[in-house]
């Protein structure tokens, strides 16, 4: 019976939603009727009946622990590719359709070969990227575009994108693939694939398309994208690395979106966000805490999957079980986290953007840690910084209680009242 429940309130929503990509009616409906919170109210529940070490779903076919104790996300996270394998059945299913071959989704040997290409590309252990100054100015000029120059303007989901994926495709790929919105709609329909998983053939001849337009972006190699930057190494099929760049980047606009919301929800914050952007330093310590409470509040990878490689004795489970971790269980776990709904950016403040002993890992953690751990904020925080520099915002919908933030915040109906401020100069 519990099973049952997990799989109603836990999985379905989740996958219902969309793990590739979004689908905005679903995610609605979610906000609508708080699912995140209520599959963390189920999540507690099983904890206190059953105690907090892994609970084994007995699923027909596909067993999977569910991991209920942020130690356990430590230990999970830290011994990958083994004997805690990224590449679940799950995530080939879904991610085949898109990007076979990467590095997400590759056994040992491979991912020892794939991942230093992302890791060389996105400078993973730089807190800041060689390629910032340049990024500064791609993303000052499309914000620059967004803010109407005479008096207010409503700031929404729709223009807002609109600037954040020209944005992408000229960091990633260079400036030439500016206005190349015909390749983020073939991602897009490849990663509306992906959604369906296993439930879905894959389409062959959209994806050699997507994957020779990529290429060919790859082998211009611009100056000043990451694409340019990256090691040239053609083994590693350099599309459907990439693939996985153009599409997570759409997380991170979400992400940078909602930590708007979270702003305007906190006139203190907003003020000290506004002053780190006019202030035009790159390091911007609070705005980065500020980004990655919005990722805790609203984890973009919800599952974090992983797949035992070996017989595991404690809890004994064979070869091949899977493993779920849920974040939003432990991003709002009330009864171990005084913060669990509101903000709390001191979390963040020592520089951390991985907290695994405390189940706190919006991009994971451990050697499959998302390379880009490094990348994102930055991106994120100068977008923030763009638009607080050029314009005061305050949300028009919807409405946020400072004190109890909404389980699921729906990106797309996210609007803004935003009025070009005389102070910018800009
Ligand atoms: C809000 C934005 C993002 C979040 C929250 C995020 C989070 C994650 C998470 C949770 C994983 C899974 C790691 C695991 O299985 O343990 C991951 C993997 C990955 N991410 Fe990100 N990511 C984001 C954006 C990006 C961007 C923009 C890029 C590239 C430019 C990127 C590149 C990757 C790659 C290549 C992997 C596979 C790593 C591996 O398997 O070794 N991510 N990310």
């Amino acid at each position: 019976m519990d099973t049952l429940k997990v799989l109603t309130s836990v999985v379905l929503p989740t996958f219902g939603k969309g793990v590739i990509i979004r689908r905005p009616a679903v995610e609605g409906l979610a906000g609508r009727f708080n699912l995140d919170l209520s599959a963390v109210r189920l999540m507690q529940k099983l904890r206190r009946k059953y105690g907090a070490s892994p609970l084994l779903l007995k699923i027909p076919f596909r067993p999977q622990l569910l991991l209920l104790g942020a130690k356990d996300v430590e230990f999970v996270l830290s011994r990958a590719p083994q004997p805690f394998s990224p590449a679940t059945k799950e995530k080939r299913a879904a991610l085949n359709h898109l990007e076979p071959g990467n590095v997400l989704i590759s056994d040992p040997p491979r991912r020892a070969q794939t991942r230093p290409y992302h890791e060389a590309a996105l400078a993973t252990s730089e807190r800041h990227h060689p390629l910032v100054s340049r990024f500064q100015a791609v993303i000052d000029e499309e914000i620059e575009r967004i803010i109407s120059a005479d008096g207010r303007q409503e700031l929404d989901w729709p223009l807002f994108a609109a600037a954040w994926f020209k944005i992408v495709r000229r960091l990633v790929l260079g400036d030439s693939a500016r206005e190349d919105e015909g390749l983020t709609d073939l991602l897009n329909h490849l990663r509306s694939r992906s959604n369906w998983a296993f439930f879905l053939r894959k389409d062959r001849k959209l994806l050699e398309e997507f994957q020779r337009i990529v290429q060919r972006y790859a082998d211009r190699s611009e100056g000043g994208s990451l694409v340019g930057f990256g090691p040239k190494d053609q083994s590693i099929n350099p599309p459907s690395q990439i693939a996985q760049w153009l599409f997570a980047f759409d997380p991170a606009g979400m992400a940078t979106f909602r930590t708007l919301a979270l702003l305007a929800t906190y006139p203190e914050h907003l003020a000290a966000a506004q002053a780190e952007a006019l202030a035009g330093e790159t390091e911007r310590p609070l705005t980065r805490a500020y980004f990655l409470e919005a990722l805790r509040l609203w984890p973009t990878t919800p599952a974090i999957l992983r797949e035992t490689t070996t017989e595991i004795a404690v809890p004994k489970v064979k070869e091949g079980t899977g493993l779920i971790i849920f974040t939003p269980f432990f991003h709002r776990d009330d009864a171990n986290l005084k913060c669990a709904h509101r903000m709390e950016p001191s979390i963040w403040l020592d520089g951390d953007d991985a907290l695994p002993l405390k189940g706190l890992v919006p991009f994971s953690a451990g050697p499959a840690m998302c390379p880009a751990h490094n990348l994102v904020p930055l991106v994120a925080t100068m977008a923030i910084g763009a638009i607080l520099a050029r314009a005061s915002i305050k949300l028009t919908s919807p409405t946020m209680a400072p004190s109890a933030l909404p389980g699921t915040l729906d990106h797309f109906a996210l609007k803004f009242d935003a009025r070009r401020s005389t102070s910018s100069g800009t």
